[in-house]
């Protein structure tokens, strides 16, 4: 491991707005701020928001700037990552946000059904495994178990093909879209959205590629993909 990263995950363990729970404790046991993140830690009752996969919690903090009246986590499993966020957060003393490290399969141990809106920002795109994509249905359904009742998911991609599978999804499990783009810079809609960039979509925008954004409502178990099945021809 390079000196820099361990210099980070030295400095991770100071962060107070940095939380960082092991794994093996997430099985054993909930996260001790379940179902509590506003009233023990925010100290409010204002809309909790996360965004899963935050990297360096660009979008997070952006997010956290504009909207003061909502409280906003992001997680990710990358601790060199979330060091650049934590720093930040510490820096500007923004108290509407804090960072987890952890995976995102473990998110129901962390939080309850407190959560109103997901962003999964850039996640990913996962061609050839499907089900380890971030809105594959067994984690919508992990998501499902975290979000309030109304909840919705934003999902902002560079992949035509992370968007077009989801869209999908929610047309087959009757999801209600809400908003849905295959080019967000070529539609009106691009400025009812939050003008947060992250280095990754910025790097994205800068090889011509489109951005696409889907917002939908998560009310009901999505069902699992069924396999291909082969059709073997009459004898
Ligand atoms: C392509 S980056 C995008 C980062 C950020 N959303 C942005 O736009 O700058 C994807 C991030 O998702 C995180 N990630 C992917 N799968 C994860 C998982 N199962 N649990 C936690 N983090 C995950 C990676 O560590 C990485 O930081």
């Amino acid at each position: 491991m390079s000196k820099k990263k361990l210099v980070r995950f030295k400095a991770n363990k100071e962060f107070e707005r940095l939380f960082e729970p092991s794994a093996l404790d997430l099985i054993e046991r909930d996260h001790e701020l379940k179902g509590r993140w506003n009233s023990d830690f925010f100290k409010n009752n204002n809309d909790l928001v996360l965004e899963l996969g935050c990297g360096r919690g660009e979008y997070t903090i952006g997010l956290a700037r504009l909207n003061r009246d909502k409280n906003y986590i992001g997680v990710d499993i990358k601790g060199s990552r979330l060091f650049f966020g934590a720093r930040v957060i510490e820096e500007e003393r923004i108290h509407n946000a804090c960072l987890v490290r952890s995976q995102i399969e473990l998110v129901p141990a962390i939080f309850d059904r407190e959560v109103s809106q997901i962003w999964l920002t850039f996640p990913d795109p996962r061609p050839d495994r499907v089900r380890r994509r971030l809105t594959a249905p067994n984690f919508l359904n992990r998501y499902r178990k975290i979000l309030a009742d109304d909840g919705t998911i934003c999902l902002k991609t560079d992949s035509c093909e992370l968007y077009e599978f989801t869209l999908d999804l929610a047309g087959k499990n009757n999801l209600e879209v809400l908003e849905s783009t295959a080019d967000l810079y070529a539609s009106p809609l691009k400025d009812r959205m939050p003008q947060i960039q992250t280095q990754y979509e910025e790097k994205f925008l800068a090889a011509g590629k489109k951005i696409c954004f889907l917002q939908f409502r998560l009310d009901r178990d999505v069902a699992p993909i069924r396999p291909k099945t082969s059709v073997s021809a009459p004898k």
